[in-house]
């Protein structure tokens, strides 16, 4: 099979890739030197809209509406912005073979990439239910939601059954947002996951509380302290047998149970950390021509002096216009301002929308209305450590509240008394 060589190789078709290909036409690549390669079939697009718009059973989000960069109000790259740019972009492609010593990939199909330079953009992969090895978890029933042919496939068994009845498995991000979306397509939902609160993760028990109240007000169950042990297909769905001994029917199971990088190509090849490819704060790899953005990296977070991984889009949107600012100043013989990245993270569900800046360490202060009850309830809360502020979440904000929050996170303000932001609220944030 034909060999191609190409001076830079994106491997990956997801946000970051999609990133990056702008960031490599900004900073000027001839026709030919680009080529991005994706097992997907699509051009990459904004997998934030997957869990929520797309899903929806009116004006749902359709391709080519949310390709990137439409999320951070950027210009939208269709399939061909590619060609008129000379980025080759090779789609239902997957590489099943890399050999950093020889820098050359290798498809599914058998055809080889030879690069210069490989910029690993691979993102994560769910972890399955199978991958417990929980009896009956490959029923056809249940379903996972990472790429747009999962949604696909959940669309689809949606449309099959009206007013069905839905099981989602996990508490964290997709566990909610698919919670929501199941309830707007007119199921009957349940939630199940262990812990004692929802998206553990992140929020305390008093921020987890308002969700759970609001979401128990649309009408969606939630069964905590106990995880699904087992599933049996019958002709009516599945009947999902909890640890704890209930049994639960459902015509669709969703289950969000965690995300793992995807780093396998690449094992005893990079240096890994913390589970994902480790880079320095320009993302380039332990291999000098390799650098590695998204999902997939442990890098350094410069404010915390720590390194770590980011599982959200903005860092992945964000890694991607570092690194290749990196590659092209290090051809020029230039360099360029470390990463200085401030943690954000955000989730939209029913007509609630949170931002997340910053840390949460330390001591948590709420602040605010969080009576789920209450119509427009808008709260949040600080984390304070050795005296500062340190992360900020908050429901409901506008624009500016949203950009004050993200400031303080940023700053760091001194905090002299906590009763005193707890009665300040938001204002504490706007003031700064
Ligand atoms: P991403 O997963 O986007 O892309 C990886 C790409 O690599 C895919 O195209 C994949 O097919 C391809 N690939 C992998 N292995 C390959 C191989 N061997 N050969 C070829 N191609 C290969 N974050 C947030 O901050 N707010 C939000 O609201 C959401 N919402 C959200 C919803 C859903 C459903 C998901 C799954 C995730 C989110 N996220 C999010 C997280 C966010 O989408 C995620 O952090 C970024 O997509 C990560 O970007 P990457 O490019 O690293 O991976
Ligand atoms: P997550 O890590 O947010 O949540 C996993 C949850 O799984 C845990 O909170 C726990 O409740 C649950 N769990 C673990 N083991 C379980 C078991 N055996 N049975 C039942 N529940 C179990 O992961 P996720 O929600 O699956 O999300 C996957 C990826 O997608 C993550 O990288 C996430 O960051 C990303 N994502 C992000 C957003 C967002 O930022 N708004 C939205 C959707 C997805």
């Amino acid at each position: 099979m034909a060999e191609k060589h190409f001076k830079y190789v994106i491997i990956g078709g997801g946000v970051s890739a999609g990133y990056a290909a702008r960031e490599f036409a900004k900073q000027g690549v001839k026709p030919g030197e680009l080529a991005l390669i994706s097992k997907e079939a699509v051009a990459p697009y904004e997998r934030p809209a997957l869990s929520k718009a797309y899903l929806f059973p009116e004006a749902p989000a359709r391709l080519p509406g949310f390709h990137v960069c439409v999320g951070s109000g950027g210009e939208r790259l269709l399939p061909e912005w590619y060609t008129e740019k000379g980025i080759e972009l090779i789609l239902n492609t997957e590489i099943v073979k890399a050999d950093l010593a020889s820098n050359t990939l290798t498809s599914a199909a058998g055809a080889t990439f030879k690069f210069d330079i490989l910029i690993i953009a691979t993102g994560s992969t769910v972890f399955r239910l199978t991958d417990f090895g929980i009896p009956g978890a490959d029923a056809k029933n249940i379903f996972y939601l990472r790429e747009i042919d999962d949604a696909d496939k959940l669309n689809e068994a949606i449309k099959a059954k009206k007013a069905g009845k839905a099981v989602i498995v996990g508490g964290g991000y997709i566990g909610l947002e698919l919670a929501a979306v199941m309830k707007i397509n007119n199921y009957d939902v349940t939630m199940v996951y262990p812990e004692p609160w929802c998206m553990p993760r992140l929020f305390t028990p008093e921020i987890a509380a308002f969700y759970e109240g609001y979401y128990a007000k649309k009408g969606v169950k939630i069964i905590k302290g106990t995880v699904a042990a087992g599933f049996d297909s019958n002709s009516n769905g599945e009947a999902i047998k909890l640890k704890d001994g209930r049994v639960l029917d459902a015509d669709i199971v969703v289950v969000g149970v965690g995300a793992k990088p995807l780093t396998t190509l690449f094992k005893g090849q990079v240096e890994e950390d913390k589970g994902g490819i480790k880079t320095d704060a320009f993302f380039r790899t332990s291999v000098s021509n390799v650098y590695a953005v998204g999902d997939v990296v442990t890098f350094p977070l410069k404010m915390y002096e720590e390194i770590r991984r980011v599982e959200h889009v903005d860092h992945a949107r964000k890694s991607a216009e570092q690194a290749v600012k990196a590659v092209k100043a290090s051809e020029e013989g230039k360099t360029i301002d470390e990463y200085d990245y401030l943690p954000f993270f955000y989730s939209r569900s029913f007509d609630l929308s949170w931002q997340f800046y910053g840390d949460n360490v330390g001591e948590a202060v709420l602040f605010g209305d969080s009576n789920p009850e209450t119509p427009k309830a808008k709260f949040g809360s600080y984390w304070i450590k050795d005296g500062k502020v340190v992360g900020v979440f908050l429901e409901s904000g506008s624009a500016e509240e949203n950009k004050a929050i993200a400031k303080v996170a940023k700053l760091q303000p001194p905090v002299t008394s906590v009763d005193q932001l707890t009665k300040e609220g938001i204002g504490f944030a706007c003031k700064i």
